[in-house]
């Protein structure tokens, strides 16, 4: 396909047509109000209130009273749940959004779509290889009755469809490249230690859910809405640490352009492995196959102090504390979230291949998200960052940290989901859940 139509056909069928601000695309069902359940019904759960003042929320689930009796003033009408599980089991649900922790996601999103939901769940979509698997499996089987969007919101600035129209269409020549970085670092060593018994107001046994006991502490709570995540996620059993948490957003602006199935390698460095807590300093290298219009890429993972070379001495990657870089045989793209720069940076690199799209041929603009989302769910199913596409982005992200723990370059077979290289490494590919609890139930 060549890379002009490609873009045409994306702006004229894509999610264009669903997602105009206001929701004016005449599906049936679209004056109705959607019955959401809000499981993780504070923190992060908190900032999509307004985004969900045009429908019914009619449950909240949440593990922490204090949380609740705040969702609560909100919702005064809603039924209240501590156990999501118990929360997907009331009957006038249409639709579910999931601002859990991450432990929790793939379990709810699999649990919700097999009830026959529409789900939106927060950043990351799973925390090992095999729950983004199951999740995007189960999605697969049910994309032509649900609605699926991955809480990547970036997605919906202007600027992730320039950068891939600027990729697509060729402004660097021919894509070989690209790299994604993130600049947090954390000095966790270690889960944290017991503090006695949790307090009643907390439902420990909830808040960790599948994933192995650990003690409580209150070391894990009382970040402001939305931060909550910066108290638990760098520890493996809760978390992924930045490759899911700013990583989805960052490699969500390289997702967007590159056109990726899944890798065929991978290889990491950084940080040693520590069984309890994800590397800060994190390096991947992803091969991906050639597609229809580009070759063979490379793509990179940066996290923590580590970061690409820049393309020019004038810029200096560190001051983008988040952001994408494109190289191609005439030279660099890079990008944060809202700006990109181009750097036509070698000789004969003159611009005059680059055939730039008319203003009727780039990608009309997103709207809102959670609304991009809640109108799919009514009307033609089409979001931007349903589980196929975010599915295949978290599973190679994962697959990272596995190389990572690995310690060595790994062969992937991605239709069959294993390491070809590496027995034991398969081990590192999915989590071992508490008794009880069942991804795909
Ligand atoms: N898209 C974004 O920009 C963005 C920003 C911040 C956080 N997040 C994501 O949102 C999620 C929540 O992050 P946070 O910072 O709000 O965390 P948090 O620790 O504050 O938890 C959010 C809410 O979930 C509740 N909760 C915890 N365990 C629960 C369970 N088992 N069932 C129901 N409710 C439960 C908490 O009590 C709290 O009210 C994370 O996955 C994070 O990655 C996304």
């Amino acid at each position: 396909m060549k890379r002009r139509n490609f873009v045409k056909s994306a702006a004229a069928t894509g999610a264009g047509l669903l997602i105009l601000p206001g929701g004016i695309h005449a599906a049936k069902g679209v004056q109705d109000k959607l019955n959401i359940a809000l499981i993780g019904a504070h923190g992060r759960g908190s900032q999509h209130y307004r985004s969900l003042e045009s429908e019914n929320v009619v449950a909240i689930c949440d593990v922490h009273a204090g949380n609740m009796a705040l969702a609560a003033k909100q919702y005064p009408n809603a039924k209240q749940y501590i156990d999501w599980r118990k929360c997907l089991e009331q009957k006038d649900i249409d639709a579910v959004l999931i601002a859990t922790p991450d432990h929790h996601h793939a379990f709810i999103s699999i649990w919700a779509m097999n009830r026959g939901l529409h789900v939106f769940c927060e950043k990351p979509l799973g925390e090992c290889v095999g729950e983004a698997r199951e999740v995007r499996k189960v999605y697969l089987a049910n994309k032509d009755k649900l609605a699926t969007q991955h809480g990547t919101q970036r997605h919906a600035h202007e600027n992730f469809d320039r950068v891939s129209e600027l990729v697509r269409m060729g402004a660097i020549g021919d894509l070989q490249e690209v790299q994604a970085w993130g600049n947090r670092t954390h000095d966790k060593t270690a889960y944290l230690p017991s503090a006695g018994p949790a307090p009643n107001d907390i439902d420990w046994e909830q808040w960790i859910g599948p994933v192995q006991m650990h003690p409580f502490n209150p070391g894990y709570f009382g970040a402001r809405p939305g931060a909550g995540c910066l108290l638990w996620n760098m520890y493996h059993d809760f978390g992924s640490w930045q490759v899911g948490d700013m990583g989805s957003h960052t490699m969500d602006l390289a997702w967007n352009a590159i056109d990726a199935g899944l890798p065929t390698s991978v290889v990491a460095s950084g940080d040693p492995y520590n069984k309890e807590v994800c590397p800060s300093d994190l390096h991947n290298t992803f091969s991906f196959p050639a597609n229809d219009w580009r070759g063979e890429i490379s793509v990179e993972w940066f996290q923590g102090t580590l970061k690409p070379k820049t393309p020019h001495p004038a810029i200096d990657i560190s001051k983008i504390g988040h952001g994408a870089m494109f190289k191609g045989t005439k030279g660099a793209l890079i990008a944060d979230f809202r700006t990109r720069m181009l750097v036509p940076a070698r000789e004969g690199a003159d611009m005059t291949y680059y055939d730039s799209p008319g203003s009727n041929e780039v990608a009309p603009p997103h709207g809102n998200f959670v609304g991009q989302w809640i109108n799919a769910c009514k009307g033609d199913l089409k979001t931007s960052c349903d589980f196929d596409y975010a599915g295949r982005m978290i599973e190679t992200l994962m697959l990272g940290l596995v190389a990572h723990r690995a310690g060595k370059e790994l062969k992937y077979d991605s239709a069959a989901g294993r390491v070809t290289n590496d027995s034991k490494a398969n081990d590192y590919l999915h989590k071992k859940y508490r008794k009880g609890w069942v991804l795909n139930g």
